[in-house]
């Protein structure tokens, strides 16, 4: 039997913000892979690596979350501006307790976001900072006229104001954050989003608030019912862990046992109960989804690589990743009219990563690929379908200029599945079609061997009076555009 899809009924827009991307000073994720500086030996642009923006201009980072994670509410935003032999070395307590010099601070992240293309989210520091700083930040950002801070801006050789996208109140505050209660976070997000300056009356800048962890559902209630006229969106956090577990065994990012790709695949899933329930308790305080969900951290999490720092959280990644990004994806969009962006943790060398870097060599990760081949959901129509979608099979249909796109993703370790799509009569060919799939269930790629686990041509689709059949291997994602 065909999954129908309703190509005549306009679902909501599946937001390009989805794609969205997270850095944090954490390990190898800024420093030697990001940004090397003016006079690295590694070709760069205003000190940030050429090969890595490349790639990351293919894939349109629509959206690049910093300074962190945790690292956000230890992060004195002062400490990284002006000349950077004098700017203040600090020790990256959450993160291995390395020295980090602060070069790379406010001015080096709207360049690198020029470079990219992308807009800003910058988290505040609210669990060690004060309101004052916090909004001496916006002031130094954002203020287009005379002020201190705008001046100081100037003295630093930005004249114009950087745009301010989206601006996060707090980062795990039930956390590492602050520890603190939901009641009392609802309390510090009023009073710091109360001075957050909004000098740019066209552009206000986005309010997101910490939301919960996981399935902490009282979390988004207390914070919905004491904050929830205040913030444009609320995070959440989730992230994929084969074991199921925080302790020292989170399961190995290769050569681990199939019941892990089982685990990781339900794991994976799991995000779409936590979006559902989340948003239901959104409903009560806000039924016309005024407020977004913000997902500003998901991705897999696995124990580091042997022989590196623990604090570097740096892993490898598989075509396992790959499941997990389209399983994600696929969920966010479904929930289209609640889910605005999501920031993939991390964008280079730190958890899921896009790219790993090792001195000058660069390699692109199963999970860059899957970015890749999902571009064309970016700000495109949500395409519902009706019928029965085959075991351990996932997609997402949408349509955007005259095209329709469906991504789809078998992640059965061994079965191969035929999946029909009827509905299609407007279009009339196949105009691209792209496939990812491996032999391996930890199938990678090295920096010897960067090109094991790549997207290719599919020519698995079989289109023909308005029918799509799409031949699925195991273990692969598919996506494939019509016109
Ligand atoms: O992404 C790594 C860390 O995970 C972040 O710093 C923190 O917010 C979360 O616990």
């Amino acid at each position: 039997m065909a999954i129908e899809l309703l190509t005549q009924k306009a679902g909501p827009q599946i937001s390009k913000y989805i794609y969205g991307q997270f850095s944090e000073h954490l390990g190898n994720g800024i420093y030697g892979s990001l940004y090397v500086g003016e006079d690295s030996d590694i070709p760069n642009v205003n000190g940030m690596r050429s090969d890595v923006v490349d790639a990351l201009k293919q894939i349109h980072v629509p959206v690049l979350r910093w300074p962190g994670g945790l690292f956000a509410d230890t992060y004195h935003w002062q400490d990284g501006i002006g000349q950077k032999d004098s700017r203040k070395k600090i020790v990256n307590t959450n993160w291995g307790d390395v020295t980090e010099n602060n070069h790379f601070g406010t001015h080096e992240y709207f360049e690198l976001l020029r470079q990219l293309g992308a807009d800003a989210y910058i988290n505040a520091n609210i669990g060690s900072g004060t309101v004052q700083e916090m909004a001496e930040w916006v002031e130094y950002m954002t203020m287009p006229g005379e002020s201190p801070m705008a001046n100081l801006r100037r003295k630093n050789g930005r004249e114009n104001p950087w745009r301010l996208k989206f601006f996060g109140i707090g980062n795990e505050s039930w956390g590492g954050g602050g520890n603190m209660r939901p009641e009392y976070y609802s309390d510090v997000y009023r009073q710091y989003q109360t001075f957050l300056p909004q000098y740019d009356k066209d552009h206000p800048i986005y309010k997101v608030a910490c939301g919960p962890n996981e399935d902490d559902y009282n979390w988004t209630d207390t914070v919905m019912r004491y904050a929830g006229q205040y913030l444009d969106g609320i995070s959440l956090h989730y992230y994929t862990l084969p074991t199921g577990t925080w302790g020292q065994n989170k399961g190995d990012a290769t050569g681990f046992p199939e019941a892990e790709w089982d685990s990781t695949m339900t794991r994976a899933k799991h995000m779409d109960e936590l979006i559902t329930k989340h948003s239901t308790i959104m409903d009560r305080y806000d039924p016309d989804h005024n407020v977004d969900l913000i997902v500003d951290e998901w991705g897999t999490w696995f124990n580091v690589e042997k022989g590196t720092n623990p604090g570097f959280l740096h892993q490898q990644n598989t075509i396992r990743d790959a499941m997990v990004a389209a399983i994600n994806l696929n969920i966010f969009h479904k929930h289209a009219d609640r889910v605005h962006m999501a920031n993939i943790a991390q964008m280079v060398n730190v958890l899921q990563a896009m790219i790993l870097t090792k001195g000058d060599k660069m390699i692109k990760t199963p999970t860059y690929y899957v970015f890749d081949m999902y571009q064309k959901h970016m700000d495109a129509d949500l395409v519902e379908g009706v019928g029965q979608v085959p075991k351990n099979v996932t997609y997402t249909a949408s349509q955007k200029d005259g095209e329709l796109t469906i991504s789809i993703c078998n992640y059965d370790a061994h079965e191969a599945v035929d999946t029909q799509f009827s509905g299609l009569a407007k279009f009339t060919e196949v105009d691209s079609a792209k496939i990812i799939t491996a032999d391996k269930l930890d199938a990678h790629n090295t920096f010897d061997d960067p090109d094991k686990v790549v997207e290719k041509t599919y020519t698995g689709a079989k289109f023909a009076n308005g029918e799509l059949t799409l031949a699925l291997p195991a273990k692969s994602v598919v996506s494939v555009t019509l016109k």
